[in-house]
Protein backbone atom coordinates (compact mmCIF):
# COMPACT_ATOMS: atom_id res chain seq x y z
CA UNK A 1 0.00 0.00 0.00
CA UNK A 2 1.84 2.95 -1.18
CA UNK A 3 1.66 6.32 0.87
CA UNK A 4 0.92 4.41 4.05
CA UNK A 5 3.24 3.51 7.25
CA UNK A 6 2.24 2.04 10.35
CA UNK A 7 4.08 2.78 13.74
CA UNK A 8 4.06 -0.03 16.16
CA UNK A 9 3.96 0.99 19.87
CA UNK A 10 6.69 -1.40 21.92
CA UNK A 11 8.46 0.50 24.39
CA UNK A 12 7.21 -0.35 27.45
CA UNK A 13 8.25 -2.18 29.69
CA UNK A 14 4.25 -3.87 31.16
CA UNK A 15 5.15 -3.84 34.06
CA UNK A 16 1.95 -5.79 35.57
CA UNK A 17 3.81 -8.95 33.14
CA UNK A 18 6.36 -8.70 36.38
CA UNK A 19 9.09 -9.67 33.64
CA UNK A 20 12.86 -8.34 32.68
CA UNK A 21 11.26 -9.46 29.47
CA UNK A 22 9.80 -6.25 27.90
CA UNK A 23 5.70 -6.96 27.44
CA UNK A 24 6.06 -7.05 23.46
CA UNK A 25 8.51 -9.77 23.35
CA UNK A 26 6.51 -12.36 25.07
CA UNK A 27 5.72 -15.47 22.87
CA UNK A 28 1.86 -15.56 21.96
CA UNK A 29 1.40 -18.90 20.03
CA UNK A 30 5.10 -19.45 19.53
CA UNK A 31 5.74 -15.79 17.86
CA UNK A 32 6.22 -12.37 19.88
CA UNK A 33 3.38 -10.25 20.68
CA UNK A 34 4.79 -7.17 18.60
CA UNK A 35 5.18 -10.24 15.53
CA UNK A 36 1.68 -10.73 15.35
CA UNK A 37 0.81 -7.14 14.88
CA UNK A 38 3.92 -6.62 12.31
CA UNK A 39 2.76 -9.67 10.74
CA UNK A 40 -1.06 -8.24 10.31
CA UNK A 41 0.01 -4.88 8.59
CA UNK A 42 1.97 -6.88 6.52
CA UNK A 43 -1.14 -8.95 5.07
CA UNK A 44 -2.62 -5.70 5.09
CA UNK A 45 -0.48 -4.54 2.74
CA UNK A 46 1.41 -1.90 4.61
CA UNK A 47 5.44 -2.46 3.65
CA UNK A 48 6.89 0.34 5.72
CA UNK A 49 7.06 -0.08 9.05
CA UNK A 50 8.46 2.03 12.28
CA UNK A 51 8.79 -0.05 15.60
CA UNK A 52 9.67 2.48 18.73
CA UNK A 53 11.42 0.67 20.90
CA UNK A 54 12.57 1.39 24.30
CA UNK A 55 12.76 -1.07 27.74
CA UNK A 56 14.53 -4.46 26.35
CA UNK A 57 15.02 -3.12 22.71
CA UNK A 58 17.17 -6.18 21.67
CA UNK A 59 14.78 -8.53 22.23
CA UNK A 60 12.30 -6.68 20.44
CA UNK A 61 15.08 -6.28 17.14
CA UNK A 62 14.72 -9.59 15.95
CA UNK A 63 11.22 -8.97 14.88
CA UNK A 64 11.67 -5.34 13.57
CA UNK A 65 14.55 -7.23 11.21
CA UNK A 66 12.28 -10.35 9.93
CA UNK A 67 9.78 -7.59 8.74
CA UNK A 68 12.35 -5.17 7.38
CA UNK A 69 11.46 -1.98 9.85
CA UNK A 70 13.12 0.62 10.40
CA UNK A 71 13.42 1.39 14.65
CA UNK A 72 12.85 5.09 16.96
CA UNK A 73 14.09 4.81 19.83
CA UNK A 74 11.84 6.09 22.83
CA UNK A 75 14.25 6.63 25.21
CA UNK A 76 11.97 7.06 28.85
CA UNK A 77 8.28 5.72 28.58
CA UNK A 78 6.25 9.11 28.66
CA UNK A 79 3.50 7.65 27.07
CA UNK A 80 1.91 6.57 23.82
CA UNK A 81 1.41 10.21 22.61
CA UNK A 82 5.30 9.93 22.77
CA UNK A 83 6.04 7.09 21.91
CA UNK A 84 4.17 7.90 18.33
CA UNK A 85 5.65 11.17 18.44
CA UNK A 86 9.29 9.51 18.48
CA UNK A 87 8.00 7.01 15.66
CA UNK A 88 6.58 9.95 13.29
CA UNK A 89 10.28 11.17 12.90
CA UNK A 90 10.84 8.01 11.37
CA UNK A 91 8.35 8.08 9.12
CA UNK A 92 9.55 8.92 5.16
CA UNK A 93 7.95 12.06 3.44
CA UNK A 94 5.41 10.03 0.99
CA UNK A 95 3.88 8.63 3.97
CA UNK A 96 0.28 10.80 3.96
CA UNK A 97 -1.31 7.97 6.02
CA UNK A 98 -0.73 6.83 9.27
CA UNK A 99 -1.95 3.61 10.97
CA UNK A 100 -0.56 3.08 14.34
CA UNK A 101 -0.64 -0.05 16.23
CA UNK A 102 -0.24 -1.76 19.81
CA UNK A 103 2.72 -3.84 19.84
CA UNK A 104 0.91 -5.29 23.12
CA UNK A 105 -2.67 -6.15 21.18
CA UNK A 106 -1.69 -9.07 19.07
CA UNK A 107 -4.95 -10.35 17.61
CA UNK A 108 -5.59 -7.37 14.84
CA UNK A 109 -6.55 -9.02 11.60
CA UNK A 110 -5.17 -7.24 8.36
CA UNK A 111 -8.98 -7.10 7.23
CA UNK A 112 -9.70 -4.63 10.14
CA UNK A 113 -6.81 -2.68 9.50
CA UNK A 114 -7.85 -2.26 6.01
CA UNK A 115 -11.44 -1.27 6.88
CA UNK A 116 -9.68 1.23 9.38
CA UNK A 117 -8.04 3.14 6.66
CA UNK A 118 -11.54 2.94 4.35
CA UNK A 119 -13.23 4.45 7.39
CA UNK A 120 -11.05 7.14 7.72
CA UNK A 121 -11.11 8.15 3.84
CA UNK A 122 -15.27 7.51 3.22
CA UNK A 123 -16.22 9.77 6.34
CA UNK A 124 -13.15 12.36 5.40
CA UNK A 125 -12.06 12.10 9.16
CA UNK A 126 -8.53 13.16 10.26
CA UNK A 127 -8.39 10.07 12.26
CA UNK A 128 -10.24 6.42 12.63
CA UNK A 129 -9.75 4.27 16.03
CA UNK A 130 -10.58 0.81 16.50
CA UNK A 131 -12.94 0.02 19.05
CA UNK A 132 -14.90 -3.42 20.41
CA UNK A 133 -17.47 -3.60 22.68
CA UNK A 134 -16.01 -5.49 26.12
CA UNK A 135 -18.54 -7.63 28.64
CA UNK A 136 -15.24 -6.36 31.09
CA UNK A 137 -14.21 -3.29 29.57
CA UNK A 138 -11.60 -2.86 32.78
CA UNK A 139 -8.46 -1.26 32.06
CA UNK A 140 -9.30 0.49 29.08
CA UNK A 141 -9.73 3.36 27.51
CA UNK A 142 -13.69 4.33 27.17
CA UNK A 143 -14.66 5.58 24.33
CA UNK A 144 -17.45 8.27 24.48
CA UNK A 145 -19.24 9.13 21.71
CA UNK A 146 -20.80 12.24 20.32
CA UNK A 147 -24.78 12.08 19.40
CA UNK A 148 -23.69 12.45 15.62
CA UNK A 149 -21.78 8.75 16.34
CA UNK A 150 -18.01 10.38 16.22
CA UNK A 151 -15.88 10.36 18.79
CA UNK A 152 -16.00 13.19 21.66
CA UNK A 153 -13.07 11.81 23.98
CA UNK A 154 -11.14 8.64 24.68
CA UNK A 155 -11.14 8.35 28.45
CA UNK A 156 -8.45 6.21 30.77
CA UNK A 157 -9.17 4.30 33.18
CA UNK A 158 -7.93 6.28 35.78
CA UNK A 159 -9.23 8.85 34.44
CA UNK A 160 -12.84 8.28 34.43
CA UNK A 161 -15.64 8.85 36.80
CA UNK A 162 -18.24 5.88 37.63
CA UNK A 163 -20.28 6.76 34.40
CA UNK A 164 -17.87 6.35 32.33
CA UNK A 165 -16.35 3.59 33.69
CA UNK A 166 -19.79 1.85 32.97
CA UNK A 167 -19.57 2.69 28.90
CA UNK A 168 -18.52 -0.98 27.50
CA UNK A 169 -17.30 0.33 24.34
CA UNK A 170 -13.29 0.83 24.67
CA UNK A 171 -9.95 1.45 23.31
CA UNK A 172 -8.26 -0.81 21.13
CA UNK A 173 -4.85 1.42 20.92
CA UNK A 174 -5.18 0.72 16.75
CA UNK A 175 -5.81 4.33 14.50
CA UNK A 176 -5.51 5.47 10.80
CA UNK A 177 -4.10 9.03 11.01
CA UNK A 178 -4.18 12.07 8.11
CA UNK A 179 -0.54 12.65 8.68
CA UNK A 180 -0.45 16.24 8.77
CA UNK A 181 -3.32 16.11 11.56
CA UNK A 182 -1.08 13.84 13.34
CA UNK A 183 1.73 15.97 12.82
CA UNK A 184 0.34 19.06 13.64
CA UNK A 185 -1.39 17.41 16.69
CA UNK A 186 1.16 15.29 19.13
CA UNK A 187 3.46 18.57 20.04
CA UNK A 188 0.07 19.96 21.64
CA UNK A 189 -0.17 16.72 23.29
CA UNK A 190 -0.14 17.38 27.37
CA UNK A 191 0.43 15.49 30.48
CA UNK A 192 -2.01 16.38 32.58
CA UNK A 193 -3.17 13.58 33.64
CA UNK A 194 -3.62 10.78 36.01
CA UNK A 195 -0.55 9.00 35.29
CA UNK A 196 1.19 11.92 33.76
CA UNK A 197 2.16 10.68 30.48
CA UNK A 198 1.43 12.20 26.94
CA UNK A 199 -1.93 10.31 26.05
CA UNK A 200 -2.35 9.54 22.14
CA UNK A 201 -6.14 9.53 22.74
CA UNK A 202 -6.07 13.19 23.38
CA UNK A 203 -5.85 13.55 19.55
CA UNK A 204 -9.63 13.38 20.12
CA UNK A 205 -9.34 16.77 21.59
CA UNK A 206 -7.05 18.11 19.65
CA UNK A 207 -9.69 17.41 16.50
CA UNK A 208 -12.62 18.72 18.00
CA UNK A 209 -10.15 22.14 18.83
CA UNK A 210 -9.38 21.94 15.33
CA UNK A 211 -13.07 21.59 14.29
CA UNK A 212 -12.33 18.14 12.69
CA UNK A 213 -13.79 14.79 13.55
CA UNK A 214 -12.57 10.89 14.71
CA UNK A 215 -14.74 8.27 13.33
CA UNK A 216 -15.09 4.88 15.68
CA UNK A 217 -15.15 1.30 13.79
CA UNK A 218 -16.33 -1.04 16.21
CA UNK A 219 -14.63 -5.08 15.52
CA UNK A 220 -16.72 -7.20 14.45
CA UNK A 221 -15.19 -9.49 17.14
CA UNK A 222 -14.56 -8.06 20.33
CA UNK A 223 -11.52 -10.01 21.01
CA UNK A 224 -9.79 -8.37 18.23
CA UNK A 225 -9.21 -5.04 20.39
CA UNK A 226 -7.91 -6.67 23.34
CA UNK A 227 -4.44 -6.37 24.76
CA UNK A 228 -1.73 -8.03 26.85
CA UNK A 229 -0.90 -6.35 30.28
CA UNK A 230 -0.49 -9.45 32.25
CA UNK A 231 0.56 -13.17 32.23
CA UNK A 232 -3.44 -14.09 32.40
CA UNK A 233 -3.76 -12.13 29.61
CA UNK A 234 -0.83 -13.61 27.91
CA UNK A 235 -2.50 -17.09 28.23
CA UNK A 236 -5.85 -15.16 27.04
CA UNK A 237 -4.31 -14.28 23.76
CA UNK A 238 -2.31 -17.32 23.41
CA UNK A 239 -6.52 -19.44 23.58
CA UNK A 240 -7.53 -16.90 21.00
CA UNK A 241 -4.83 -16.98 18.45
CA UNK A 242 -4.99 -21.01 18.88
CA UNK A 243 -8.85 -21.14 18.36
CA UNK A 244 -8.37 -18.96 15.29
CA UNK A 245 -5.43 -21.62 14.12
CA UNK A 246 -7.44 -24.28 14.87
CA UNK A 247 -10.32 -23.45 13.06
CA UNK A 248 -8.09 -22.15 9.53
CA UNK A 249 -6.59 -25.72 9.97
CA UNK A 250 -10.15 -27.28 9.92
CA UNK A 251 -11.61 -25.32 7.26
CA UNK A 252 -8.65 -26.54 4.78
CA UNK A 253 -8.90 -30.08 5.62
CA UNK A 254 -7.18 -30.80 8.75
CA UNK A 255 -8.75 -33.35 11.57
CA UNK A 256 -7.97 -32.18 14.89
CA UNK A 257 -9.85 -34.48 16.90
CA UNK A 258 -9.65 -32.37 20.61
CA UNK A 259 -9.43 -28.21 20.05
CA UNK A 260 -8.88 -27.65 23.32
CA UNK A 261 -5.92 -29.89 24.14
CA UNK A 262 -4.21 -29.37 20.93
CA UNK A 263 -1.22 -26.61 20.44
CA UNK A 264 -0.64 -25.55 16.81
CA UNK A 265 1.90 -22.38 16.65
CA UNK A 266 0.88 -19.64 14.44
CA UNK A 267 3.47 -21.00 11.76
CA UNK A 268 3.22 -24.01 11.30
CA UNK A 269 1.53 -25.63 7.91
CA UNK A 270 -0.29 -28.87 7.80
CA UNK A 271 -2.13 -30.41 4.65
CA UNK A 272 -5.64 -31.77 4.66
CA UNK A 273 -6.42 -35.19 5.76
CA UNK A 274 -3.81 -35.11 8.32
CA UNK A 275 -5.52 -35.75 12.07
CA UNK A 276 -4.12 -34.46 15.05
CA UNK A 277 -4.75 -36.41 17.92
CA UNK A 278 -5.41 -34.84 21.49
CA UNK A 279 -2.65 -33.84 23.54
CA UNK A 280 0.29 -32.91 20.69
CA UNK A 281 2.66 -29.77 20.44
CA UNK A 282 3.49 -28.49 16.51
CA UNK A 283 5.79 -25.62 17.14
CA UNK A 284 7.87 -23.22 15.18
CA UNK A 285 8.43 -23.68 11.54
CA UNK A 286 7.11 -27.16 10.81
CA UNK A 287 5.82 -28.22 8.09
CA UNK A 288 2.98 -31.60 7.56
CA UNK A 289 2.35 -32.84 4.82
CA UNK A 290 -1.07 -34.68 3.91
CA UNK A 291 -2.82 -37.63 5.47
CA UNK A 292 -0.23 -37.60 8.59
CA UNK A 293 -1.74 -38.77 11.84
CA UNK A 294 -0.15 -37.72 15.05
CA UNK A 295 -1.14 -39.24 17.79
CA UNK A 296 -1.13 -38.12 21.36
CA UNK A 297 2.23 -36.97 23.35
CA UNK A 298 3.82 -36.05 19.93
CA UNK A 299 6.36 -32.95 20.03
CA UNK A 300 7.54 -31.87 16.89
CA UNK A 301 9.58 -29.02 16.24
CA UNK A 302 11.13 -27.11 13.35
CA UNK A 303 10.64 -30.59 11.25
CA UNK A 304 9.39 -31.63 7.58
CA UNK A 305 7.10 -34.58 7.92
CA UNK A 306 5.66 -35.48 4.48
CA UNK A 307 2.70 -37.22 3.72
CA UNK A 308 1.08 -40.14 4.88
CA UNK A 309 3.55 -40.51 8.09
CA UNK A 310 2.08 -42.15 11.19
CA UNK A 311 3.49 -40.58 14.39
CA UNK A 312 2.45 -42.96 16.83
CA UNK A 313 2.39 -41.84 20.83
CA UNK A 314 5.16 -39.86 22.12
CA UNK A 315 7.48 -39.39 19.11
CA UNK A 316 9.19 -36.68 20.22
CA UNK A 317 11.19 -34.55 17.40
CA UNK A 318 12.92 -31.33 16.46
CA UNK A 319 15.00 -29.95 13.29
CA UNK A 320 14.48 -33.12 11.36
CA UNK A 321 12.93 -34.72 8.49
CA UNK A 322 9.90 -37.75 7.93
CA UNK A 323 9.91 -38.50 4.33
CA UNK A 324 6.52 -40.51 3.16
CA UNK A 325 4.67 -42.86 4.37
CA UNK A 326 7.77 -44.09 7.43
CA UNK A 327 5.97 -44.85 10.39
CA UNK A 328 7.55 -43.67 14.12
CA UNK A 329 7.23 -43.99 17.53
CA UNK A 330 5.25 -45.20 20.35
CA UNK A 331 8.43 -42.96 22.21
CA UNK A 332 10.83 -42.41 19.21
CA UNK A 333 13.46 -39.58 19.43
CA UNK A 334 14.59 -37.69 16.51
CA UNK A 335 17.41 -35.17 17.27
CA UNK A 336 18.44 -32.08 15.26
CA UNK A 337 19.57 -33.13 11.48
CA UNK A 338 17.89 -36.99 11.19
CA UNK A 339 16.60 -37.84 7.96
CA UNK A 340 14.29 -40.58 7.93
CA UNK A 341 13.89 -42.06 4.55
CA UNK A 342 10.05 -43.56 2.88
CA UNK A 343 8.79 -45.85 4.30
CA UNK A 344 11.12 -46.66 7.43
CA UNK A 345 10.49 -47.83 10.71
CA UNK A 346 11.55 -46.15 13.68
CA UNK A 347 10.62 -47.55 16.82
CA UNK A 348 10.20 -47.07 20.58
CA UNK A 349 13.50 -45.99 21.95
CA UNK A 350 15.07 -45.72 19.10
CA UNK A 351 17.50 -42.26 18.94
CA UNK A 352 18.40 -40.67 15.86
CA UNK A 353 20.67 -37.83 15.77
CA UNK A 354 22.56 -36.24 12.13
CA UNK A 355 21.90 -39.22 10.33
CA UNK A 356 19.98 -40.46 7.22
CA UNK A 357 17.58 -43.68 7.15
CA UNK A 358 17.44 -44.95 3.67
CA UNK A 359 14.21 -46.48 2.33
CA UNK A 360 12.75 -49.10 3.98
CA UNK A 361 14.94 -49.49 6.79
CA UNK A 362 13.89 -50.56 10.04
CA UNK A 363 15.05 -49.86 13.29
CA UNK A 364 12.14 -50.99 15.53
CA UNK A 365 13.87 -50.80 19.67
CA UNK A 366 15.79 -49.23 21.66
CA UNK A 367 18.89 -48.20 19.91
CA UNK A 368 20.79 -45.20 18.67
CA UNK A 369 21.79 -44.21 15.45
CA UNK A 370 24.56 -41.17 15.31
CA UNK A 371 26.46 -39.13 12.68
CA UNK A 372 25.06 -42.61 10.67
CA UNK A 373 24.18 -42.99 7.17
CA UNK A 374 22.09 -46.02 6.20
CA UNK A 375 21.06 -47.97 3.21
CA UNK A 376 17.82 -48.55 1.83
CA UNK A 377 16.10 -52.14 3.30
CA UNK A 378 18.74 -51.98 6.35
CA UNK A 379 17.64 -53.88 9.71
CA UNK A 380 19.01 -52.57 12.73
CA UNK A 381 18.77 -55.33 15.82
CA UNK A 382 17.43 -54.35 19.33
CA UNK A 383 20.18 -52.44 21.16
CA UNK A 384 22.19 -51.55 18.91
CA UNK A 385 24.60 -48.27 19.01
CA UNK A 386 26.80 -46.41 16.35
CA UNK A 387 29.52 -45.55 18.93
CA UNK A 388 30.25 -42.09 17.90
CA UNK A 389 32.23 -40.41 20.01
CA UNK A 390 35.64 -41.27 21.65
CA UNK A 391 35.02 -38.10 24.08
CA UNK A 392 36.61 -35.83 21.65
CA UNK A 393 35.31 -36.17 18.84
CA UNK A 394 32.51 -37.65 16.91
CA UNK A 395 32.80 -40.28 13.81
CA UNK A 396 30.71 -41.66 11.27
CA UNK A 397 29.35 -44.47 10.11
CA UNK A 398 28.16 -46.12 7.12
CA UNK A 399 25.66 -48.77 6.70
CA UNK A 400 24.99 -50.51 2.99
CA UNK A 401 22.11 -51.64 1.72
CA UNK A 402 20.40 -54.34 2.84
CA UNK A 403 22.97 -54.92 5.57
CA UNK A 404 21.26 -56.53 8.65
CA UNK A 405 22.54 -55.87 12.01
CA UNK A 406 22.25 -58.25 14.86
CA UNK A 407 20.83 -57.43 18.38
CA UNK A 408 23.04 -55.55 20.87
CA UNK A 409 25.73 -54.84 18.09
CA UNK A 410 28.34 -51.94 18.67
CA UNK A 411 29.09 -50.43 15.96
CA UNK A 412 32.23 -48.04 17.18
CA UNK A 413 32.97 -45.43 14.24
CA UNK A 414 34.21 -44.63 11.97
CA UNK A 415 33.07 -47.61 10.43
CA UNK A 416 31.69 -48.93 7.37
CA UNK A 417 29.72 -51.57 6.49
CA UNK A 418 29.24 -52.95 2.73
CA UNK A 419 26.34 -53.52 1.21
CA UNK A 420 24.50 -57.24 2.11
CA UNK A 421 26.72 -57.82 5.40
CA UNK A 422 25.42 -59.37 8.16
CA UNK A 423 26.42 -58.41 11.28
CA UNK A 424 26.17 -61.33 14.29
CA UNK A 425 24.43 -60.19 17.47
CA UNK A 426 26.07 -59.02 20.52
CA UNK A 427 29.63 -58.26 18.35
CA UNK A 428 31.40 -55.28 18.85
CA UNK A 429 32.59 -54.25 15.23
CA UNK A 430 35.92 -52.31 15.15
CA UNK A 431 37.20 -52.61 11.90
CA UNK A 432 35.14 -52.51 7.94
CA UNK A 433 33.29 -54.74 6.92
CA UNK A 434 33.12 -56.12 3.40
CA UNK A 435 30.32 -56.33 1.24
CA UNK A 436 28.60 -59.54 1.85
CA UNK A 437 30.35 -60.39 4.78
CA UNK A 438 29.76 -62.03 7.70
CA UNK A 439 30.97 -60.30 11.13
CA UNK A 440 30.91 -61.85 14.45
CA UNK A 441 32.92 -61.06 17.68
CA UNK A 442 32.06 -63.15 20.53
CA UNK A 443 33.69 -64.61 23.69
CA UNK A 444 33.85 -68.16 23.85
CA UNK A 445 30.64 -69.56 25.42
CA UNK A 446 31.02 -71.79 28.38
CA UNK A 447 28.06 -73.62 30.15
CA UNK A 448 29.27 -75.40 33.49
CA UNK A 449 26.80 -78.37 34.84
CA UNK A 450 25.76 -78.53 37.87
CA UNK A 451 27.54 -75.20 38.52
CA UNK A 452 24.75 -73.50 40.62
CA UNK A 453 23.90 -76.75 42.72
CA UNK A 454 27.68 -77.35 43.64
CA UNK A 455 28.82 -73.84 44.62
CA UNK A 456 25.80 -71.37 45.31
CA UNK A 457 22.92 -73.76 46.31
CA UNK A 458 21.48 -70.95 48.58
CA UNK A 459 20.33 -69.26 45.37
CA UNK A 460 17.87 -72.07 44.55
CA UNK A 461 16.78 -72.05 47.96
CA UNK A 462 15.60 -68.79 47.63
CA UNK A 463 13.92 -69.32 44.54
CA UNK A 464 12.01 -72.15 46.07
CA UNK A 465 13.84 -74.26 44.38
CA UNK A 466 15.25 -77.95 46.07
CA UNK A 467 19.02 -78.48 45.54
CA UNK A 468 19.16 -82.03 43.45
CA UNK A 469 20.83 -84.25 45.02
CA UNK A 470 24.75 -84.59 43.19
CA UNK A 471 26.91 -87.69 42.67
CA UNK A 472 30.15 -87.43 44.72
CA UNK A 473 32.69 -87.23 42.43
CA UNK A 474 36.01 -87.91 42.27
CA UNK A 475 38.36 -84.81 43.78
CA UNK A 476 35.26 -83.38 45.64
CA UNK A 477 35.53 -82.64 48.87
C1 LIG B 1 -3.64 2.18 25.82
C2 LIG B 1 -4.64 3.29 25.54
C3 LIG B 1 -6.01 2.82 25.96
C4 LIG B 1 -6.38 1.55 25.23
C5 LIG B 1 -5.31 0.48 25.44
C6 LIG B 1 -5.58 -0.69 24.54
C7 LIG B 1 -3.49 5.44 25.81
C8 LIG B 1 -3.26 6.58 26.68
N1 LIG B 1 -4.28 4.47 26.28
O1 LIG B 1 -3.63 2.00 27.23
O2 LIG B 1 -6.98 3.84 25.67
O3 LIG B 1 -7.64 1.07 25.70
O4 LIG B 1 -4.02 1.00 25.10
O5 LIG B 1 -4.70 -1.76 24.81
O6 LIG B 1 -3.03 5.42 24.69
N2 LIG B 1 4.05 2.29 24.73
C9 LIG B 1 5.21 2.87 24.28
N3 LIG B 1 5.71 3.95 24.93
C10 LIG B 1 5.09 4.50 26.01
C11 LIG B 1 3.90 3.90 26.47
C12 LIG B 1 3.39 2.80 25.81
O7 LIG B 1 5.80 2.43 23.30
O8 LIG B 1 5.61 5.51 26.53
C13 LIG B 1 3.53 1.11 24.03
C14 LIG B 1 3.53 -0.13 24.89
O9 LIG B 1 4.73 -0.86 24.73
C15 LIG B 1 2.32 -0.89 24.37
C16 LIG B 1 1.40 0.18 23.84
O10 LIG B 1 2.19 1.35 23.69
O11 LIG B 1 2.68 -1.76 23.33
C17 LIG B 1 0.24 0.46 24.80
O12 LIG B 1 0.78 0.90 26.02
P1 LIG B 1 0.12 0.52 27.41
O13 LIG B 1 0.92 1.15 28.47
O14 LIG B 1 -0.15 -0.91 27.49
O15 LIG B 1 -1.25 1.34 27.29
P2 LIG B 1 -2.60 1.03 28.03
O16 LIG B 1 -2.53 1.54 29.41
O17 LIG B 1 -2.98 -0.37 27.82
CA1 LIG C 1 -2.08 -2.15 26.86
Amino acid sequence: MKGVSAIILAAGQGKRMKSSLPKVAHLVLGEPAVWHVAAAAKAAGIRDMVFVLGFGRDKVLPTVEEFGGRVAIQESQFGTGDAARCGLKEVPAGSREIVVLCGDAPHIRPATIRALLETRRRKGAVASVLTGILDNPGGYGRIVRSPDGAVAKIVEEKDADAATRKVREVNSGTYAFDRAFLESGLPRLTDMNAQREFYLTDMVLEALAQGKRIVPLAAGDPDEVKGINSRRELAEATRILQTRKLDALMDSGVTVVDPARTYVETEVRIGPDSVLDPGIMLTGNTRIGRGVHIQTGCVVHDCIVEDGVQLKPYVVMASSRVRKNAILGPFSHLRPLADIGEEAHIGNFVEVKKSRIGKGSKANHLAYLGDATVGRKVNIGAGTITCNYDGISKYPTVLGDGVFVGSDAMLVAPITVGKGALIGAGSTITRNVPPYALALERAELKILEYWVARKKPELLKKSGLSVPRLKVRKGDK
